[in-house]
């Protein structure tokens, strides 16, 4: 899942005492709601609930972003392998919020049967997920090197990415680069870009801009996924920070600009409504059909790839697409060698 990467507050909650991090929560939380617009931070929908709702969405019918790319490394696993190992038998596959792992596996598995030895280095800001990925990889694949680091992603990078002893490549998938602003998704790359030698790879996983119908049926599933998803933010308030939010008063409203590529996630208002937060100075009132902006979901083409690689230090190497055109995996190398 997404981390937000210039952005020092998910290491804090990784790293703080879970009471620490709910002064986190609740300080982000408090700003966010009393600000013009209204806004909170996607990262925070990745409670153990919305872990769980979130891998409900990613097997929707309605959801294509998951699906569309597994196809690619599963179809295209021998051609993407080859752009990232570069030439190397041996090197450190790191992953950027590896999550279940679930796509890596193709790539993994097929490294093992063509005699590469390949060390996986998944980095995830959850311990519980770490702990099931190294169960499962360990029975399926016993033979791979494996090293997980837990924490956000710049300072696992930092710790990782100095290790001079193996060629590096660098997995970013699922357009979790989607839901960084601009701003900070150059950040991101730069950050990675940093760290790379010459012969090094960073794969990154772009959602393209596609019929519009197609991208808002995704980010309003028919099966109501997205949505309680959404609202669920609204739920962890209530039992994380002891707010008042009645759910039945908000709606889950997903809106998608096919012009700046943006699908934008909100939760509005149904009618005039406070809300009462402790520790807050004031309460929090809400108009009929006032918008609480939830999370951003870019979608890309291939000239805002080119400028996020241009700003970003990286030069591309390779792109693999799914058959129906929805999903590009892309492989960057550094402009010119940094270290
Ligand atoms: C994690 N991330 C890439 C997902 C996305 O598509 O932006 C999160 C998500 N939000 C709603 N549905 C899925």
């Amino acid at each position: 899942m997404m981390k937000d990467a210039s952005d020092t507050s998910a290491t804090l909650l990784a790293e703080q005492r879970p009471a620490a991090a709910t002064e986190e929560f609740r300080t982000h939380v408090l700003a966010g709601l009393a600000g013009t617009p209204k806004k909170l931070s996607s990262r925070y929908f990745y409670d153990a609930e919305g872990d769980r709702l979130f891998q409900r969405i990613m097997a929707a019918e309605d959801y294509y972003v998951t699906r569309a790319e597994d196809e690619i490394l599963r179809e295209q696993t021998d051609e993407v392998l080859k752009a990232l190992a570069n030439g190397h038998k041996r090197f450190s596959l790191f992953e950027l919020g590896a999550g279940d792992g679930a796509k890596t596996r193709h790539l993994l598995r097929r490294a093992l049967e063509q005699g590469r030895d390949p060390l996986y280095r998944p980095i995830d800001i959850s311990e519980n997920v770490l702990e099931q990925l190294e169960a499962r990889l360990k029975k399926e694949l016993p033979a791979l090197r494996y090293h997980a680091e837990q924490g956000e992603y710049f300072e696992a990078i930092k710790r990782g990415f100095t290790d001079p002893s193996e060629p590096k490549a660098v997995l970013f998938l699922g357009s979790n680069i989607g839901n960084l602003t601009h701003e900070r998704a150059i950040a991101l790359l730069k950050g990675v870009a940093e760290y790379l030698g010459p012969n090094d790879r960073f794969l990154v996983g772009f959602d393209r801009k596609k019929d519009p119908a197609t991208i808002r049926r995704a980010y309003n599933d028919r099966e109501g996924f997205t949505s309680a998803f959404n609202l669920n933010l609204l739920h962890r308030i209530n039992t994380e920070l002891g707010a008042d939010f009645n759910l039945d008063k908000f709606i889950h409203t997903p809106e998608y600009d096919p012009s700046s590529g943006r699908a934008l996630s909100y939760i509005v208002s149904t009618c005039d409504q406070v809300v009462h937060i402790p520790g807050a100075a004031t309460a929090f009132h809400f108009k009929a059909w006032e918008a609480l902006r939830t999370e951003i979901s870019q979608k890309y083409d291939d000239a805002m790839i080119d400028d996020l690689a241009k700003h970003s230090g990286l030069r591309i190497t390779e792109q693999f697409t799914d058959s129906k055109g929805y999903f590009t995996d892309v492989v960057f190398a550094p402009q010119r060698s940094r270290r």
